[in-house]
């Protein structure tokens, strides 16, 4: 994103006190200016029609990108991480964001009743195996015919990409940043087959920006010819 567009959605992060702690307001100007995800994710739901559950939204930035960006449809936020939810609909009040919420919500337990998009980014990684093809399939599953199911994720495949991913994953947890630990690293057919048994038509290209990670961008959508679900 342009580095104005990033500064703009980053003031909503920065401290209630002058010297207040500005580790938001950093993490996200940085995030959102140096990040494929974002133009990434605008792309792909940008034919998307109905509200958006972005499950394990974090802070919540794709929310304030959206906003920004004109696309105006209702967005859930749900994260397990009770502070950072906190912190998202701080954030989303000053920006005074427009039917957005955020909720405190363990995704690998339950899922909200939703019929629209979903978005599902850098959020498998934290899962277990069972629990990943379990979230792959509720996600699908809350797909509305014109919705997409975007995912972004690292991809195990040996490579060098694939090391620096889980090197750079387990220091954001050692410093504090990630309360949970990545658990297992998805390979592109165990993504693949929840959604292909879903009857979700799917695309998988890579996001690597300028960044050495191995990050993939899958979108899904209901086949336009199928019978309505
Ligand atoms: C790397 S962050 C990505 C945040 C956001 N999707 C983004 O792209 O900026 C992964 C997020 O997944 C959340 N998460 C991990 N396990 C979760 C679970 N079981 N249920 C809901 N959220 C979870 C974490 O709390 C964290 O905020």
């Amino acid at each position: 994103m342009a580095r104005e567009q990033a500064r703009r959605i980053a003031a909503a992060f920065m401290p209630a006190q002058r010297f207040g702690n500005r580790r938001d307001y950093y993490y996200s100007r940085g995030k959102l200016g140096s990040d494929p995800l974002y133009p990434g994710v605008l792309a792909a739901l940008a034919p998307a029609r109905g509200p958006l559950l972005d499950i394990g939204c974090g802070l919540g930035l794709l929310a304030h990108v959206l906003r920004q960006h004109g696309w105006l449809q209702p967005y859930r936020g749900v994260d397990i991480d009770a502070d950072k939810i906190v912190r998202a609909q701080r954030a989303g009040t000053r920006a005074a964001l427009a039917d957005a919420t955020f909720t405190c919500l363990d995704a690998s337990a339950d899922l909200p009743d939703h019929h629209g998009s979903v978005a599902l980014l850098d959020v498998l990684q934290y899962l277990p195996p069972e629990a990943q093809t379990a979230l792959l399939r509720g996600a699908a599953a809350r797909v509305a015919p014109g919705g997409r199911l975007v995912i972004r994720t690292t991809l195990a495949d040996r490579s060098g990409r694939d090391r620096a991913t889980r090197i750079t994953d387990m220091l954001a947890h050692l410093v504090g940043w990630m309360g949970t630990r990545p658990r297992h690293y998805p390979d592109a057919a165990t993504v693949r087959a929840p959604l292909d048994a879903a009857g979700l038509q799917l695309t998988m290209a890579p996001l690597y920006g300028n960044t050495p990670f191995n990050n993939w961008l899958i979108v899904a959508a209901p086949d336009p010819a199928a019978p309505a679900r």
